[in-house]
């Protein structure tokens, strides 16, 4: 049933090409320059979004964050579902709670959607389980379509979440008249990119395991990103600290100075999100910076981009994309790396200690 994977994780790992085609399959719409989510919603109607999950739907949800600020001009938030529940929220009728999730049944993202609702927001669900608990409770929901998800740490679910935000985003800014159709167009023939991007970028493996090898020793590791890569940052030391047991941070890379470069030193692997993008010049002075304290430097960059090798002391390359998209091709290595890790430390990948698939208690 592993189809002849020696664990669920890689396999999924591999299927995310054909998930990715799953996820937007029928929804792309050239002609009319949009996507076709068949959402019964007026997308129209809002004035602030209000996104909330848990773990990697968290980090999905981030990325939301950038996309439907730059695509569709609407403030957005983003929790963690069992820190919104409590938090006196600012909802009326005119916000759309958005709750992401695997399975659909993650007890504090459905209480936090109860209170979302209680409160008077509209809601979509971006769900993979079909029929879930929270499908039942949302206004609308955005299947994902990722397939069954058997392994603990999420992979093929993540991807498939960052392009349905990618999606919503798109949605949201065509319906509000903030995106134009000539660059709606161009996020559209970048968005039908991906699944090849996506099989390149798992090509790419026998480099990720040359750096899995040379640091699966080590006792920490920091992970830093700017804009649409902090969130896989973070979800890279996730990935890490879930299936290795090996302690990871991640960092927004503007954030260093403010107080983690104090860790820096070379014992310290420091895997940094450079792909070319608007804030690329500034993540390589943060890469110098780390190198220039002895730091180890594991940089994710774009292919073609030799000059970075100048600067640190590993490059893992991955195809060119759109950089509001980089995330979904750029997680692709740090889930490679965790996995890589984790079986060279003998860990048990798919079901890693203290962890369930899905978080049904408080
Ligand atoms: O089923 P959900 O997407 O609601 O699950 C949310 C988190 O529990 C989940 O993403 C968790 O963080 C994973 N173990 C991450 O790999």
């Amino acid at each position: 049933e592993k189809g002849g994977y020696p664990h669920y994780m890689l396999k999924e790992i591999y299927e995310q090409p054909w998930v990715l085609e799953n996820t937007l399959g029928g929804r792309l719409h050239e002609e009319s320059a949009n996507v076709e989510l068949g959402l019964d919603l007026d997308l129209t109607r809002f004035d602030r979004v209000h996104v909330i999950a848990c773990g990697t739907a968290f980090y999905a949800g981030w990325v939301g964050k950038y996309l439907i600020e730059e695509l569709a001009r609407l403030p957005v938030e983003v929790d963690v579902a069992s820190e919104y529940r409590y938090r006196n929220p600012v909802v009326d009728e005119r916000t759309l709670a958005v709750v992401i999730s695997q399975s659909g049944e993650t007890i504090d993202t459905l209480e936090a959607l109860r209170e979302a609702k209680r409160r008077g927001a509209a809601s979509l669900g971006v769900i993979n389980v079909k029929g879930s608990s929270i499908t039942r409770e949302t206004d609308a929901t955005l299947y994902i379509h990722a397939g069954p998800e058997i392994g603990v740490a999420s992979t093929k679910a993540y991807v498939a979440m960052l392009a349905a935000m990618e999606m919503l985003a798109l949605a949201l800014g065509r319906a509000r008249g903030t995106l134009d159709a000539e660059t709606a167009r161009g996020l559209l023939g970048e968005l039908r990119k991906l699944p090849r991007l996506v099989e390149e970028a798992l090509e790419r493996r026998p480099v990720v395991a040359h750096v899995a090898e040379k640091y699966h020793q080590a006792t920490d590791f920091l992970f830093l990103g700017r804009h649409v890569q902090s969130p896989t940052a973070y979800e890279g030391a996730l990935k890490l600290k879930e299936i290795s047991y090996i302690h990871a941070e991640a960092y927004p890379a503007g954030e260093m100075k403010h107080g983690p470069i104090a860790l820096i030193d070379p014992r310290l692997p420091v895997v940094v999100l450079a792909t070319r993008g608007p804030l690329y010049e500034k993540t390589l002075s943060n890469i110098q910076e780390v190198a220039a304290r002895g730091g180890r430097v594991v940089a994710v960059a774009t292919d073609g981009d030799e000059g970075i090798r100048r600067h640190a002391e590993d490059v893992i390359y991955v195809p060119e994309v759109h950089p509001l998209l980089a995330p979904i091709v750029s997680v692709v290595p740090l889930q490679l790396l965790a996995y890589e890790t984790a079986v060279l430390l003998g860990r048990d990948v798919d079901q890693p200690r203290n962890l369930a698939k899905s978080v049904t208690v408080e």
